[in-house]
């Protein structure tokens, strides 16, 4: 190992070098069908990521951003209704919700998983909100809106703790639409029903999106939603085609928002390789846990739920004064990155709803201390000693000092 030894935070160039001969079969085909929109490439895909998720249906959409936002409409969210998530997530998550005309609430993340906090969100439904018998509806106190959806978002592919929040999602009457966007593949222990479950298996649907750094990731944008509920499943695919199921017969306003012929194909290439790419990032993972042991309480390293079978789509570690770490990284060529920096409630865009600072604190204690490292499928063992290398060199330097 040599001290110029560089390590990508991010390697997109490989995998698709790997299959560049099926990609472009798959061009090929679309040229000579003119298979652009719709058709076999599309439904196939459909079918096999349905599948994969354990899910009945999967619509092929644009984006995750569009795929979190045809959820909540065909789910019935509507106009001025409350939907509750984490200011922990990338902004995508709360774009949505109020895209589909619905107002945000935030509950704060759990602080070894990263994810929804159950008892948190159990706090705000019950401290926060009443029941109103004659709306049937459960109401927030202050603002007197119907609360009608959580989304739990299985963030850097960890799921969340679904059991408890599908309970009270049950209790108060609530539309679950899971934020997949980050965990194909990942899975969730119900201890409740006693099985190993899917993400994009739980929620009324669920939402991913296949952006090209995604476990799962097109040649471009592209998206997905999963549901086991047939006639949502049909209001997707009527608001993703501009509202209609007939050409030109338009029940409602819609979108553009389908999922072209070529991505899907493209992805359906992809996806056959996606078991063996988790497979890839788990034990990488573990690797760096082991690897990491020695620097104790300096490094935490992410916490794996006995629940849940993380698919590691980032691998995020906390360390005090992560930016003279990221510089130390930067100076010996190794790539890091910061999801999130910001909490969503203190991003300006969110500056009208109130939100000040110390209203999520484990969240903003995050904040401060996250930095995700080089983390792919094709990460050598080489590479990934020298990360470890130059982040214990970094830490030892400060136990050092501090002594
Ligand atoms: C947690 C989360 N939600 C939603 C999205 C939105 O997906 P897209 O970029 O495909 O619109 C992303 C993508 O980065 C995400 O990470």
């Amino acid at each position: 190992m040599t001290s110029a030894t560089k390590v990508p935070f991010l390697d997109l160039v490989t995998p698709h070098q790997e299959l560049r001969a099926e990609l472009l079969e798959v061009i090929e085909k679309a040229l000579n069908t003119a298979g652009f929109i719709g058709g076999p490439m599309l439904e196939e895909f459909e079918r096999e990521f349905a599948q994969f998720c354990d899910a009945k249906q999967c619509i092929g959409v644009n984006s995750g951003t569009d795929a979190l936002r045809f959820a909540f409409m065909a789910a019935g969210v509507e106009q001025g209704d409350i939907v509750v998530t984490v200011p922990h997530t990338f902004i995508a998550t709360t774009e949505a919700i109020s895209q589909a005309g619905a107002h945000l609430a935030f509950v704060d993340i759990d602080q070894s998983t990263y994810t929804m906090d159950p008892e948190k969100l159990r706090e705000y439904l019950e401290i926060h909100c009443e029941f109103d018998n004659k709306r049937g509806k459960l109401i927030e106190r202050g603002s007197k809106r119907p609360v009608s959806a959580v989304v739990p978002v299985h963030l850097y592919g960890q799921t969340a703790d679904m059991d408890p929040i599908m309970e009270l999602a049950a209790r108060y009457n609530l539309i679950v639409v899971e934020d997949a966007c980050q965990a194909h593949g990942a899975e969730y222990f119900s201890k409740r029903d006693n099985v190993w479950k899917k993400a994009g298996s739980m929620g009324r649907a669920a939402a991913f999106s296949f952006y090209p750094g995604k476990n799962l990731g097109a040649c471009g944008e592209a998206g997905a939603i999963t549901t086991n509920d047939d006639a949502m499943a049909q209001r997707m695919k009527v608001i993703r085609d501009h509202g209609q199921a007939k050409k030109y017969y338009h029940d409602i306003e819609g979108y553009n928002g389908r999922l072209d012929s070529i991505q899907a194909g493209m992805l359906s290439v992809k996806l056959r390789r996606l078991g063996e790419w988790n497979e890839s990032r788990r034990e990488l993972a573990h690797r760096y846990h082991e690897l990491f042991a020695e620097a104790k309480d300096s490094i935490i390293v992410p916490r794996e739920a006995p629940w849940t079978r993380g698919v590691y789509h980032l691998y995020v570690v906390r360390v005090q004064d992560r930016g003279a770490l990221q510089t130390h990284l930067g100076e010996a060529a190794i790539g890091t990155g910061i999801h999130y920096p910001i909490p969503l409630h203190l991003q300006k865009a969110y500056q009208h709803l109130g939100y000040k600072k110390g209203d999520f604190p484990v969240t903003e204690l995050v904040a401060t201390e996250i930095v995700s490292l080089p983390m792919f499928p094709q990460l050598t063992q080489n590479q990934q000693k020298e990360v470890v290398s130059r982040v214990m060199e970094f830490v030892l330097s400060k136990v050092g000092a501090s002594c």
